[in-house]
């Protein structure tokens, strides 16, 4: 029974570890630096100099586009970061007030964040949308204040609540020589959102937009070695893995990925008492990663949607353009559902099916013309790759106990 007294949790903290800073490959984790986003960091920078050279002359509005990964969240919040730092230096009165439209789903949500980031204790309820604007207003008024609001993943609130959209575009629409004391970065992932927008939001947005490109792979390979650098000890991974590491995170573009990929290799080196990563732990970590927005989408998905989203992989896969029209994958379904000798759903519910796809942001919809039932939109699945979403619909419905 002599198992029994052995104390795991001790066994693991005496083990050496190859972690020198394991919260540095977190999610949230900003770094000090962020190598090849120079040029961006730079164009905010001239965008938003008249805060400080010209305090509330004028209320910017920018917007942010680029795929899942590619540090646009992390370059926002450096920037805010160096502004305010400047402001302050200056007294000048900056507040940054960054908000994730994924959480706050609806412009009281976001209203409520940015009227309690001014007044600390502020009520929950009992307000207005309205009343929440005119007090941040009032707020900015009094306390001579700036505020650079970010909204990030903005393509939530654009598909479920476009009020606050709408206010903020509009605040100083009509006054003229009046202080202008809001600024607004949006952030999103497609630029087809937008479409849902009234075209005079759309003019207000579109005029200043910055677009973050994909990382190249030698890009890719020096902001991962970077972040090395300030997470595990020296020599633990070498430096062919490292470039085998950015070739994996090439493809989806997300450096994300490649942290967490770098965590889990981590781990299962040294759950296998090595001292360095090598290359099987490195892919063990590759293959057991599906990136956990896509996992937790996929759990809770009904059979229906299951096989209209493999009617969608199995289109575009077919495909040699990166988006497809609805009625190809009209087509493809039809395909599965007579193997499976399963009753169609109707068109409708399918595109109801769409739209929710596309509100949890796995494709985009892109409407080329309106009025012929949507017939005429194209259709991409963003951020996984078709063989792994595949695999993965596959995985599914095997245990569902499927065969296709
Ligand atoms: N150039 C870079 N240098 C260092 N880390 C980066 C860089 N670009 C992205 N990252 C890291 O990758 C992760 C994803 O970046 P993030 O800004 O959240 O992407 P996005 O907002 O575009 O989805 C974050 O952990 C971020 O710190
Ligand atoms: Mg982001």
């Amino acid at each position: 029974m002599s198992s029994i007294s052995k104390n795991y949790i001790e066994d693991l903290l005496r083990k050496p570890t190859l972690f020198k800073s394991e919260e540095t490959l977190s999610i949230d984790y900003v770094p000090e630096k962020l190598p090849h986003r120079e040029k961006e960091l730079s164009l905010l920078s001239q965008l938003f100099i008249s805060l400080i050279t010209n305090p509330n002359s004028i209320s910017r509005k920018i917007l942010i586009t680029g795929g899942t990964g590619i540090g646009k969240t992390a370059t926002v919040k450096i920037f805010g970061k160096m502004l305010t730092e400047v402001a302050n230096k200056r007294d000048i009165n900056i507040a940054y007030i960054h908000i994730n439209c994924r959480k706050e789903r609806t412009s009281y949500k976001i209203l409520i964040k940015i009227v309690q980031y001014l007044h600390k204790n502020f009520p929950k309820r009992g307000y207005s949308p309205q009343d929440l604007l005119e007090i941040i207003l009032e707020t900015v008024r009094n306390k001579n204040l700036h505020i650079l609001l970010i909204l990030d993943e903005l393509n939530y609130l654009i598909d479920n609540d476009k009020d606050i959209i709408y206010s903020l575009t509009r605040l100083y629409d009509d006054s003229f020589n009046q202080p202008q004391q809001i600024s607004l970065i949006g952030i999103v992932r497609d630029i087809s959102c937008l479409h849902n927008l009234d075209s005079s939001t759309l003019s207000t947005l579109q005029r200043n937009i910055i677009k973050f490109n994909k990382y190249t792979l030698k890009e890719i390979y020096d902001i991962l070695s970077y972040r090395i650098q300030l997470s595990l000890k020296k020599n633990v991974i070498s430096n062919d893995l490292i470039k085998m590491l950015s070739e994996i995170v090439l493809n989806r573009g997300d450096i994300r990925y490649g942290l967490n990929i770098l965590w889990k290799a981590c781990k299962i080196a040294e759950s296998k008492d090595l001292n360095y990563i090598s290359s099987e732990s490195l892919r063990l970590a590759n293959e057991t990663l599906v990136p956990y927005s896509i996992q937790d989408f996929l759990k809770y998905l009904s059979y229906n949607k299951i096989l209209f989203l493999l009617a969608i992989t199995l289109s575009l896969k077919n495909s040699i353009k990166p988006s497809i029209s609805f009625s190809k994958i009209l087509e493809q379904y039809e395909i599965i559902c007579e193997s499976l000798q399963k009753k169609k759903k109707s068109y409708s519910q399918l595109w109801n099916y769409l739209n929710d796809f596309k509100k949890d942001g796995i494709i985009s919809v892109n409407i080329q013309s309106k009025n012929i039932r949507g017939r005429k939109s194209l259709i991409k699945v963003l951020d996984i790759p078709l063989e792994e979403l595949e695999r993965l619909i596959y995985k599914i419905l095997q245990n569902k106990g499927i065969k296709l």
